[in-house]
C-alpha cells in the first residue's frame, strides 16, 4: 500500500475519543507527565457526552441520607444481575470522589440554597437497598451535565498539555504479530493525510453504536468506530444483546427528553388520562427503572392505550410544575419540546416514545479499563497495550440495563480508573515499539478498497436497511421469530458491504467515505446485537425475550462474547463477577443484599 504516505507520531497513550470518557482519561493521563495525544472525529466539545442531560450519580448525601452501598444495590438490581460485582463496586465507591474532581476542576453544578451540588431524583435510584423512597441522587447542572462537563475537561486537558488531533477519523488498530497493541492508523478529514499514533497504550473510547437503529438519541456520529476496530483485531465484544431504549425520545424526533423531566416531577399518561405507572411499578412509579418504564409504555400502546391519531406514542406532563422549576431546571428540554414538538412545556404535555440511547454491550474490560481478550478458559485475560473506557467499553457495570444518570458517573470513574492503572503499567521512559507494517498495510487496504467502492449499492441505502432491521427486530420486546428473522436479515444486509458504491474518490473533506468506513464499524456492531440476542433464551434488563419470559440464573447468568468474521458471529460465554471488592469486616457491602431475587419496583 505505498500509494500512501504516513506520517508517524510517537506517544506514550492515544486516546481515541474526546467525550466525557476520553477526556476525563486524556487529563488523567496528561496529569502524571506520560505524553498524551487525544484523537477526535469531532471538535472535542462536540462529542456525543454534549448531549447528556439529566446528571451523573453520586452518593453525596447533599438532600437527604444516602451511601455508596445503597447506589452500588441499586446498579446491581439495575443490572438485572447481569453487571461485575467488582465493577459496580468500583463506580459506587468511587463516584463521590469523581464529582468532587469535576466540582473542583470547574464543572458549573446547579446548587442548592445553602451552596451544595443540587441532587434530583432518578430512575432506579433508592434509598435503604431499594426498601425506602427514591434518593435525590444526581448531581446537575441544570438540564446541561453533558455539556459543562465537556468544556470544563477539555479546558483541564489542554492546561495539562494534552495534545489534541481534531477531525482525524481512526480508521484501524495497529497490532503487533503476537497481540499487542502498538498504536492507531488515522485519516485527516480537512487535508486527506494518513498518520500512524505509536502508543504505548492505546484507549479506546469512541462512544456507542446508536446509530445501528433508524431511531435513537445518539448522534450521528456515534457509530461504534471502537467496537468495530476491535472486532476487526479478532477481539470479542461483549453483552451486545442488551440495548438500552430510553422512555422518553420525542415523538417523531427521537431527541431525548431527560428522565430529570421525570424526576422533577412530570409523569406519563396514555390516552385514557391515566398514570399507567402506577399500575406497574407501585413503590417507584414513574422512577421504575428504565427498561421497565420502556416496557409499560410499548405495553399500553400495543393494547390501544397509545396517545395521538394513529394511539402510537404516550404524553409526558410537565405543565403541572411551576415555571420558575421549569425555567431554573430543566431550560435545555423546554427549548427542545418547543423546537422539535412544537410543544410549550408551561401548557402541554410532550409527545414521547422509547427510542435507542444506550449500549450496555461493548468492549470487555476490567475495572482498570484493560480490554480483555477473553473466552471461555481464559475470562479474565487482558490484550496487552489496550484500554477502553465509556460507553464503547462493557466494565461490566450496568450489565443488561444501565440506570439512568450511571453513564456520566461510569465515563468520569472509568476514565479516571483507566488513567491510573496507565501511570502503573506505562514506563514512560522506555522506546515506543517498531511499528508493525504489515498491520498498516491491512488497514490501508480496507481503506483503500472501500475508497475505491464501486458496486451498486450507496452507503445511505446499506445503512437504512440495517437501521430499518435492527428497528424492527431488536426491538423493545422480542420473539424467537423476530430475532431469527433480524439474523437472516441483518446477515444479508451485512453481506452487501462488498457491493457498496462510493462515488467520491477524494480524500479531503470526503464525507461519502467517511460514511462508509462509519457503516464498516456498525455492521459488526449490529451483526454480534442480533445474534447475542437471539441465542439468549431468556428475559433479562433490556433483553425482553416473550418466548421466555423470566430471567433464568442457572443457565443464563453469564456474559456472552461475539466475534466477527465477515458475516459470520461466533459466541461464547464467560462468568459474570458475582464478589464485590471489599470484605463486609472492612466496611464493604453484605453479599446478602446483592444476591440475585425478584426485580420489583
Ligand atoms: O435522561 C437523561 O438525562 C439521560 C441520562 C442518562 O442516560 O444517563
Amino acid at each position: 500500500m505505498s500509494a500512501y504516505e504516513i506520517e508517524e507520531h510517537v506517544y506514550d497513550v492515544v486516546v481515541v475519543g474526546a467525550g466525557g470518557a476520553g477526556l476525563r482519561a486524556t487529563l488523567g493521563m496528561a496529569e502524571q507527565g506520560l505524553r498524551t495525544a487525544c484523537v477526535t472525529k469531532v471538535f472535542p466539545t462536540r462529542s456525543h457526552t454534549v448531549a447528556a442531560q439529566g446528571g451523573i450519580a453520586a452518593s453525596l448525601s447533599n438532600m437527604g441520607p444516602d451511601s455508596w452501598q445503597w447506589h452500588m444495590y441499586d446498579t446491581v438490581k439495575g443490572s438485572d444481575w447481569l453487571g461485575d460485582s467488582d465493577a459496580m463496586e468500583y463506580l459506587a465507591r468511587e463516584a463521590p470522589k469523581a464529582v468532587y474532581e469535576l466540582e473542583h476542576y470547574g464543572v458549573p453544578f446547579s446548587r442548592t440554597e445553602d451552596g451544595k451540588i443540587y441532587q434530583r431524583p432518578f430512575g432506579g435510584h433508592t434509598t435503604e437497598y431499594g426498601e425506602g423512597p427514591p434518593v435525590q441522587r444526581t448531581c446537575a447542572a441544570a438540564d446541561r451535565t453533558g455539556h459543562a462537563m465537556l468544556h470544563t475537561l477539555y479546558g483541564q486537558s489542554l492546561k495539562q498539555k494534552a495534545e489534541f488531533y481534531i477531525e482525524y477519523f481512526a480508521i484501524d488498530l495497529i497490532m503487533s504479530e503476537d497481540g499487542v497493541c502498538q498504536g492507531v492508523l488515522a485519516w485527516k478529514l480537512d487535508d486527506g493525510t494518513l498518520h500512524a499514533f505509536n502508543a504505548k497504550m492505546v484507549v479506546l473510547a469512541t462512544g456507542g453504536y446508536g446509530r445501528a437503529y433508524f431511531s435513537a438519541t445518539s448522534a450521528h456520529t456515534c457509530t461504534g468506530d471502537g467496537n468495530g476496530m476491535i472486532a476487526r483485531a479478532g477481539l470479542p465484544l461483549q453483552d451486545m444483546e442488551f440495548v438500552q431504549f430510553h422512555p422518553t425520545g420525542i415523538y417523531g424526533a427521537g431527541c431525548l427528553i431527560t428522565e430529570g423531566a421525570r424526576g422533577e416531577g412530570g409523569y406519563l399518561t396514555n390516552s385514557e388520562g391515566e398514570r399507567f405507572m402506577e399500575r406497574y411499578a407501585p413503590t417507584y412509579r414513574d422512577l421504575a427503572s428504565r427498561d421497565v418504564v420502556s416496557r409499560c409504555m410499548t405495553m399500553e400502546i400495543r393494547e390501544g392505550r397509545g396517545v395521538g391519531p394513529n394511539k402510537d406514542h404516550i404524553h409526558l406532563h410537565l405543565n403541572h410544575l411551576p415555571p420558575e422549576t421549569l425555567k431554573l431546571r430543566l431550560p435545555g428540554i423546554s427549548e427542545s419540546a418547543r423546537v422539535f414538538a412544537g410543544v410549550d412545556l408551561n401548557k402541554e404535555p410532550i409527545p414521547v416514545l422509547p427510542t435507542v440511547h444506550y449500549n450496555m454491550g461493548g468492549i470487555p474490560t476490567n475495572y482498570w479499563g484493560e480490554v480483555l481478550n477473553a473466552d471461555a478458559q481464559n475470562p479474565d485475560r487482558v490484550a496487552p497495550g489496550l484500554m477502553a473506557v465509556g460507553e464503547a467499553a462493557c466494565a461490566s457495570v450496568h450489565g443488561a440495563n444501565r440506570l439512568g444518570s450511571n453513564s456520566l458517573i461510569d465515563l468520569v470513574v472509568f476514565g479516571r480508573a483507566a488513567a491510573i492503572r496507565a501511570g502503573q503499567v506505562v514506563d514512560a521512559a522506555a522506546a515506543n515499539p517498531t511499528l508493525n507494517r504489515a498491520s498498516i498495510d491491512k488497514a490501508l487496504e480496507r481503506f483503500d478498497t472501500l475508497r475505491n467502492a464501486n458496486g451498486a449499492v450507496p452507503t445511505a441505502e446499506l445503512r437504512l436497511d440495517m437501521q430499518k432491521t435492527m428497528q424492527a427486530d431488536a426491538a423493545v420486546f422480542r420473539t424467537d421469530k423476530t430475532l431469527a428473522e433480524g439474523v437472516e436479515k441483518m446477515t444479508a444486509v451485512a453481506g452487501r458491504m462488498g457491493d457498496l458504491n462510493v462515488t467520491d474518490r477524494s480524500l479531503i473533506w470526503n464525507s461519502d467515505l467517511m460514511e462508509t468506513l462509519e457503516l464498516d464499524n456498525l455492521m459488526p456492531n449490529a451483526l454480534t446485537t442480533i445474534v447475542s440476542a437471539e441465542a439468549r433464551k431468556e428475559s433479562r434488563g433490556a433483553h425482553a425475550q416473550e418466548d421466555y419470559p423470566d430471567r433464568d440464573d442457572a443457565n443464563w447468568r453469564k456474559h456472552t462474547l461475539a466475534w466477527v468474521d465477515g458475516t459470520k458471529v461466533t459466541l461464547d460465554y464467560r462468568p459474570v463477577h458475582t464478589d464485590p471488592l471489599t470484605p463486609l469486616d472492612q466496611g464493604g457491602i453484605d453479599p446478602k443484599k446483592i444476591a440475585p431475587k425478584a426485580r420489583v419496583y
